[in-house]
């Protein structure tokens, strides 16, 4: 390749990447400012499961089960975290508040006391939390068993309902999403089924 033409892709690249930067800033903050309920991160301890998808793909349910246990940082889980994120300008600071989020094969830190909040992933991990290094998310709270979570980034194009109650009914679960305008008109992929395809 030709010193110009390696010049050429290398601004090329380059402006794509901070394009896309600044379009996924936009609609974290989009995000961050249209659902500014609260959501005290005391209601997530516990262990919650992802059972229903909302999304364009078919119905087939499943029996996987993904699930997080959200639990409170220890002092040292915070020191790792501040020593790795504190020179990023996270919009969200990381405090006592934040909530661990452990998936089982990956942890990371939840930061902010509203809907939504800034996801960090674990130092100790090779990942790194998208292009910004940290993810917008947002939790809903629907009622004592039920809340929303979705991606920011996903821009709401796919949802999920989740439980605190693995042994929660189908019945329960629909009339918790019941004239739910978060999920208006979109399908439906159940997981945590005993049925496994
Ligand atoms: C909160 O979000 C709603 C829309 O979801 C908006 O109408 C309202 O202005 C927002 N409030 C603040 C304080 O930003
Ligand atoms: C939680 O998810 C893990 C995989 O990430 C899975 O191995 C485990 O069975 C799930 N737990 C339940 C109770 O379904
Ligand atoms: C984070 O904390 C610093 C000082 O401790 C403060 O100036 C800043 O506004 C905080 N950022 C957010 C997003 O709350
Ligand atoms: C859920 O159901 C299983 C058996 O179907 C039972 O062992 C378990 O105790 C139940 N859990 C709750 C929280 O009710």
């Amino acid at each position: 390749m030709s010193n110009s033409h390696l010049k050429k892709t290398f601004y090329l690249t380059a402006v794509s990447v901070i394009v896309s930067v600044i379009a996924l800033s936009d609609v974290n903050q989009n995000c961050m400012a249209k659902n500014n309920g609260t959501m005290p991160n005391e209601f997530l301890i516990g262990t919650w499961y992802l059972v229903y998808q909302f999304d364009h793909i078919g119905p087939i349910p499943t029996c996987t089960c993904p699930n997080v246990t959200f639990t409170r940082p220890t002092e040292e889980e915070l020191r790792g975290y501040r020593e790795k994120y504190g020179r990023y300008d996270l919009p969200q600071n990381i405090t006592e508040d934040s909530l661990v989020a452990d998936k089982g094969y990956i942890k990371g830190l939840l930061l902010g006391g509203l809907e939504t909040k800034t996801y960090i992933i674990d130092p100790k991990s090779v990942m790194v939390g998208g292009p910004e290094g940290y993810e917008v998310m947002v939790y809903r709270r629907i009622n004592e068993k039920f809340a929303f979570f979705w991606r920011c980034a996903m821009r709401g194009h796919v949802r999920w309902l989740m439980t605190n109650d693995r042994n929660a009914t189908d019945e329960e679960m629909q009339l918790a999403i019941k004239g739910r305008r978060e999920v208006f008109n979109k399908q439906i992929r159940k997981y945590c089924y005993d049925i496994c395809y």
